[in-house]
């Protein structure tokens, strides 16, 4: 599947819109239509279900130490700005940027790669955005253009290595940046924080300075006493979160996977220390069947563990779960999730104050006068084991998703094309979207096969019957062959079609999206056959 086959059918059937399009957009930022709006509540819903309500507390699940408990959250977006500063993020949650003095363009340092090229005596290093083969084709071009060659002269181009990142070049002066013509214009690479500022009343200075939450988790770590003191919530347990969250990415790209404002569904695991490392295992495994069990094929999804230096400096393990999005070179992967043990790293940082790694300890950071730099709290986020009256600083085991790269995830996988009789009965291209009954926007849809003879009549009853309980959809207009295909292209698992036959015997046809299989069912048991072949 070309990613542009996606895109295009997000925007015409309605799923993804360009945010502000007829201002010409604004980069980073979409819009749900009416269907992909369903998509990502149902994500939703099947995300809190899976991991909160439906929950069962009393069972020891499978993989599991113990059993545990679930409870959810909705914390602001706007927060203390002493949040962000004893989290890291005021001081730590950047991009390195570099600009290019010619183009006037801005890339993420680590996102611009390059190939070494010698001809007519000189050496360069040609950069591009664009990865794999793109990326090569695209460097070919671009030093074609610089040596003033013609396409049939690319012999001459005496290329040195594949194409390696920006990070890996220390003299600039022979880079050829981009969207440059000449050498030498990228500047040196500098820090960006990747939080929205924003102020908070009406005086606009630095005691008014506030952030647009760049994770949902911190909302989760200073509520964590309010929670253990409001329920009866029992280590462990987990606090489950939904939210918007903003980064101010420095390029934004491929659709919706790295967006500027999206939706995260977090969960912050609190358990004593001595089983963090297996409610760790559990969590990452728990998370990974998640997608499984909704339909990501087993070679597009992997998990993968981090290795011990692409770990942050307080975490003991993380692992991320990742998809191999269409836009992406083959054999790589994108993140989908991250499962990381934080050990205590947030709830002593939001009690002491932001700390830092002083050989294998973490510590409270000073200023120059030997101060915390950023003061924390001072509560106490301890919590007291009434049963072996030991008080500790819980663990925190994170499982964080995002719900728009599911949502993409779930896009990419359910897009399918085969061939199949047309309405006049010619064989012919059919696209649908398979995805999982209980993600799909739409469960059913119900036709009349013609809009007279009394079949509207029967159909509309049959659709008043199921709306109470799904989302259907009622359609009357056209051959109902397009009827068909235009349900299969949004991933409508049924159609219902009241025909001549209905008028005789009570009965309509039920069609399988994924199958074509027609089969008769009586009209007033339709939805029993519907709800029934949902959960199956
Ligand atoms: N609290 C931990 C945390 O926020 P993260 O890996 O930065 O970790 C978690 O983000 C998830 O949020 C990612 O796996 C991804 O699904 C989603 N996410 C992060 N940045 C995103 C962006 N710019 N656009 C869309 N989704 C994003």
């Amino acid at each position: 599947m070309e990613m542009e086959q996606l895109v295009a059918l997000c925007k015409r059937r309605g799923f993804l819109f360009q945010s502000s399009e007829i201002y010409g957009g604004l980069n980073g930022f979409w819009d749900y239509g009416p269907l992909g709006v369903e998509l990502k509540r149902n994500i939703r819903e099947a995300w809190w279900r899976d991991m909160v309500t439906g929950h069962n507390e009393l069972d020891v699940p499978a993989g599991a130490p113990s059993a545990y408990e679930m409870t959810g959250l909705d914390s602001t977006i706007i927060m203390h700005p002493q949040v962000w500063k004893c989290s890291g993020h005021y001081d730590l949650f950047h991009d390195y940027l570099v600009d290019c003095r010619e183009s006037k363009r801005r890339y993420r340092y680590d996102q611009v790669q390059g190939r070494w090229v010698s001809c007519k005596e000189q050496r360069i290093f040609v950069a591009t955005e664009a990865g794999g083969q793109e990326g090569l084709e695209d460097t070919q071009q671009k030093a074609l253009k610089y040596f003033n060659l013609r396409a049939k002269h690319v012999d001459e181009l005496a290329w040195d290595g594949p194409l390696v990142s920006l990070t890996t070049i220390k003299d600039f002066s022979q880079v050829l940046g981009p969207d440059a013509k000449t050498l030498g214009t990228i500047t040196e690479p500098r820090e960006f924080n990747l939080m929205f500022e924003t102020h908070t009343g009406a005086i606009r200075d630095e005691s008014s300075k506030t952030f647009l939450r760049p994770e949902t988790a911190q909302g989760i770590f200073v509520n964590f006493k309010n929670v253990l003191d409001s329920t009866r919530v029992k280590i462990p347990f987990g606090i489950a979160q939904i939210g918007k969250s903003f980064r101010n990415e420095i390029t934004p790209r491929n659709f919706t996977f790295r967006s500027r404002e999206f939706e995260q569904m977090e969960i912050e695991f609190f358990c004593h220390p001595s089983t963090s490392p297996q409610w760790y295992k559990y969590w990452r495994d728990r998370r990974y069947r998640w997608y499984l069990d909704l339909g990501l094929a087993g070679d597009r999804l992997r998990l993968r563990d981090h290795e011990k230096a692409e770990l942050s400096h307080y975490s003991c393990g993380t692992a991320d779960i990742e998809y191999a999005f269409p836009f992406l070179p083959p054999g790589e992967f994108g993140e989908l999730e991250g499962v990381a043990h934080r050990g205590d790293f947030d709830l002593r940082s939001h009690t002491e104050g932001k700390l830092v790694r002083s050989g294998d300890s973490l510590v409270v950071e000073l200023d120059a006068e030997g101060k915390p730099k950023y003061r924390g709290s001072g509560k106490d986020l301890t919590y007291f084991d009434d049963q072996t009256r030991e008080r500790f600083i819980p663990h925190v085991i994170e499982p964080s998703a995002g719900a728009d790269r599911a949502a993409l995830a779930f896009l990419c996988e359910a897009y399918n094309e085969d061939e199949a009789p047309d309405e006049n009965g010619k064989p012919a291209k059919r696209v649908f979207l398979k995805f999982h009954p209980r993600l799909a926007p739409v469960k059913a849809a119900v036709f009349p096969l013609v809009k007279k003879d009394g079949m509207p009549e029967v159909a509309k009853e049959i659709y008043s019957a199921l709306k109470p309980h799904m989302n259907v959809f009622y359609d009357e207009k056209g051959a109902v062959g397009r009827r068909y295909r235009r349900q299969d292209e949004v991933g409508t698992p049924f159609c219902i079609t009241v025909d001549g036959q209905t008028l005789q015997d009570g009965t309509v046809t039920v069609r399988d999206r994924d199958t074509l299989k027609q089969w008769r069912v009586k009209k007033e048991d339709c939805l029993g056959e519907i709800i029934e072949r949902l959960r199956a």
